[in-house]
């Protein structure tokens, strides 16, 4: 019998290890190594934390990877010009902007000036549109992490009543999305939501990308539901999620554990959209 526990840990490592045959498979055939180029501006805490994790989970794997580590006074037209760079670059298959951005530049403006094709966060509108329109597409690493976590536990979402917590751009919206492809009933409650809880009540799937502590306790839980913790913050107790894990285990039929939940999905597909990145410019290129 499956334990309660969604094990993102070792779900990503078996994504991770099937990656890194593909690669070296590559690398037999005699092929150059996928790459990725990351860009951090600035030096929030977390933001450098998650850059050196992907960094090393791309060299277990044999994805070059290069960091472009730039200073939070940097002008938004530099960081432009560093994307347009990576852009032309041949040897560069993925591109990845750390965020949060510094304040005074628009992250839309430099999202939007990565080429779509290099894309592996899947945040241009781009990649965003072939998404709502369900079109083969780079998908956004954790809500595509999300999904696999919750088939891990349901294989058929045909029906199903699922709420998602959050609408950013990063998570809640496509993670909404990808549930409606699958056939789920999907809505999603945020902070201008009246009674959150008792929306959330209703569902047999419910993930959790609100980014506060603690939000949801067992009023918001309903009996035998899958519930996906997205959040992740660093407290005197050690880290948390957004749910209040051990209020609402008995309640639930699967949960992810923070940390050890989401995260390492996200690196996983990361690699997984890197490796997509490479065979698609390896196909199309002369
Ligand atoms: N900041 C937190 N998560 C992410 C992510 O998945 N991609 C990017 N670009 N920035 C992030």
């Amino acid at each position: 019998m499956k334990t309660k526990i969604i094990d993102g840990k070792s779900i990503g490592e078996d994504i991770r290890s099937n990656l890194s045959a593909r690669v070296q498979s590559l690398m037999d055939q005699g092929h150059r190594p996928p790459s990725l180029s990351v860009v951090l501006v600035g030096d929030d805490p977390a933001s450098q934390v998650y850059v050196n994790h992907k960094e090393q989970a791309c060299g277990k794997v044999g994805i070059i990877s290069r960091s472009y580590r730039l200073p939070a006074s940097t002008s938004e037209a530099d960081v432009l010009a560093v994307v347009k760079d990576l852009n032309a670059d041949p040897d560069v298959d993925g591109i990845l902007v750390q965020l949060p951005l510094p304040a005074h530049m628009n992250k839309f403006t430099i999202i939007n000036a990565i080429d779509p094709l290099k894309d592996v966060d899947g945040l241009t509108p781009y990649n965003q549109g072939l998404l709502a329109w369900n079109l083969p597409g780079h998908r956004p690493c954790t809500p595509a992490g999300i999904l696999r976590l919750i088939r891990s536990r349901e294989t058929d979402l045909t029906g199903k009543r699922a709420v998602v917590v959050g609408r950013s751009i990063l998570v809640g919206l496509p993670v909404a999305t990808l549930l409606t492809h699958a056939g789920a009933t999907v809505t999603t409650v945020h902070s201008k939501t009246t009674h959150p809880q008792s929306i959330a009540k209703e569902a047999e799937i419910l993930v959790v990308a609100a980014g506060v502590p603690g939000l949801v306790d067992q009023d918001w839980v309903k009996e035998g539901s899958i519930v996906i913790d997205v959040g992740i913050h660093r407290t005197p107790n050690g880290l948390v999620g957004d749910v209040q894990f051990d209020q609402v285990f008995e309640t639930v039929t699967a949960i992810t554990p923070v940390p050890g939940g989401v995260g390492p999905m996200t690196i996983a597909m990361l690699l997984s959209n890197c490796l997509d990145a490479y065979g698609h410019r390896a196909r199309t290129s002369a």
